[in-house]
This record gives C-alpha cells, sequence and structure tokens, in this order.
C-alpha cells in the first residue's frame, strides 16, 4: 500500500520533456518561502525555482555574490514544504561548484538530502562541465544557465544584454549543446536576443527556459518579487509585472498605522 494519500501529480523531468515535445509552454517563477510558494504552487506553476536571486530580493545585496549554501538549503527547504505539485530546482551558490568538481557534487548533494528538492541549477557552460558531469553521475537532476549569467557579473562588467556578437552566440549554441549532451535536463537563456533563443531551442531536444529570450523558447521564467510588483526600482523590457503590490503593501502598512494611531484598531469586535 502506497503511504502517499494524496493524488496531486508532481511534475517531473520526463514531464518537462514531454510538454517540449508536445509544444506546451513551461511555467517557472522564483520561490525563496513557504507562503508565496504555496500560493504558486496552488495556482499551478509548472516549476519553482529556488533562484539564488534570494540574495538580491530577501537579502538586499546587490548581487547574487554573496549567499551561502546553508541560506540557500534555508529557502528551498521552505519551498519544498511548500510544493506538492511543482517540481523544486535550486541554484548551487557562487562558490559551491565553479573549479572543483568533488565540492561541487558535496553542495549538490546537501541541497538534495538537506532541503528534499528536486534538482540543482548551475550557470555556465564548458568551463563547469565536470562539475556537472560528477552531480549528474551522482543522480541528480541538473538544469543548465547560458547566457548572462548573474554569479560572473564582475567579468562581464555589465548587466546588458549577452551573444549579441557572433562569436559568443556561436559558443552559446556549443555549450547548449554540451549541456545536452551531458545529460541535463533543460537550460536557462537569459537575457539574449531572441532569434538565437529559438535557434537553441529548434537545435537543442531538452527544454529551453527564457527570461528576456523572447516567445520561440520553450518556457519562460521570472522572479516573482518583481513579477508581482514588490520589487519596484528594476525595470528591464522583458518584464511583464502582473500586479503593484509594492503600493498595495504599503498603502495597507500605512492605513495600519493610521488605524493604530487613532485608537481606531482594534475595536469592540476584535477584542476579547
Ligand atoms: O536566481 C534566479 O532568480 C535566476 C533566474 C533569473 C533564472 O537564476
Amino acid at each position: 500500500m502506497s503511504i502517499h494519500t494524496n493524488d496531486i501529480k508532481r511534475i517531473t523531468t520526463h514531464i518537462l520533456q514531454e510538454m517540449k515535445y508536445n509544444n506546451e509552454k513551461i511555467a517557472m517563477l522564483t520561490g525563496y518561502d513557504f507562503s508565496l510558494a504555496k500560493i504558486v504552487d496552488t495556482a499551478g506553476i509548472d516549476i519553482i525555482l529556488v533562484g539564488d536571486s534570494a540574495s538580491n530580493v530577501m537579502a538586499g545585496h546587490e548581487t547574487t555574490l554573496p549567499i551561502t549554501l546553508d541560506q540557500m538549503i534555508y529557502h528551498a527547504s521552505s519551498v519544498v514544504r511548500a510544493a506538492q505539485r511543482a517540481l523544486v530546482v535550486v541554484d548551487l551558490p557562487f562558490g559551491s561548484y565553479q573549479g572543483n568538481s568533488k565540492e561541487a557534487l558535496s553542495s549538490a548533494i546537501r541541497i538534495m538530502k538537506e532541503s528534499g528538492a528536486h534538482a540543482v541549477k548551475m550557470e555556465g557552460g564548458s568551463e563547469i562541465l565536470e562539475s556537472i558531469e560528477r552531480i549528474l553521475s551522482a543522480g541528480i537532476p541538473v538544469m543548465g544557465h547560458l547566457g548572462l549569467t548573474p554569479q560572473s557579473i564582475y567579468k562581464f562588467g555589465t548587466y546588458v544584454v549577452r551573444a549579441k556578437e557572433e562569436e559568443e552566440a556561436k559558443k552559446l549554441l556549443e555549450d547548449a549543446k554540451l549541456l545536452e549532451d551531458a545529460g541535463c535536463f533543460a537550460i536557462v537563456l537569459e537575457k539574449i536576443p531572441a532569434h538565437l533563443a529559438t535557434k537553441v531551442a529548434k537545435e537543442v531536444k531538452i527544454p529551453i527556459i527564457g527570461i528576456g529570450a523572447g516567445n520561440g523558447v520553450d518556457g519562460q521564467v521570472l522572479v516573482l518579487h518583481d513579477m508581482l510588483g514588490i520589487t519596484h526600482e528594476f525595470s528591464p523590457r522583458f518584464l511583464r509585472r502582473y500586479n503593484n503590490l509594492y503600493e498595495e503593501i504599503k498603502g495597507s502598512v500605512e492605513a495600519y498605522i493610521k488605524d493604530v494611531k487613532s485608537v481606531d484598531f482594534p475595536n469592540e469586535k476584535e477584542q476579547y
């Protein structure tokens, strides 16, 4: 007898592959905490990415570099407790996998064991292939990430569109094929020309998820706090805002402060 009592079908890497074959687009959003991840999962998202963008939106750092493996595990375990349907993918943070494939494997194992997540994501192509292969050989699904890779921001020096020049575009396509051959189950393409992303999605068989990469790919990802309008200083062209929670939350807090100061809150019905 199965110990699993609910019949919600979990999205798997195989389902994502079928979605690509069936031309069904994949919807992915970031998540960092239990409460919002629960809403996102219940709404029917396919993948929740515990992105190292937590370093920016949750911790207020300027870049994704400072977030630690322990902090990623904390965010990931909160999201895993909320997600009943979505596949939960976790970013390996900067410094936990570059340069040493043994360390990369032990970082990935820690994420899988301590958070209960279903896959990891890693930024880069040929430079990190050994680490990717080692993690895959342990049975851990890996999502790649090419194009603008924010962990390398100090190498790029800027967040502008990547791979506009032919040489970089050629390397990106080669890297995508390398990641596919290695056994990655999907690749995120960030901030590259739409025609290049479309070409990659056509030439590799695994799902390509875009952010600022046009609509010729197999799915889209956005940072949850950006699309909800909780962050409001950041307005790249690719971002569609579905709400203005910054103003809504600020307005609610202002109303609460007013009610407390005026002794309108709590009223007789709100006390014992
Ligand atoms: O960390 C993150 O949120 C990401 C997405 C932008 C893809 O990697």
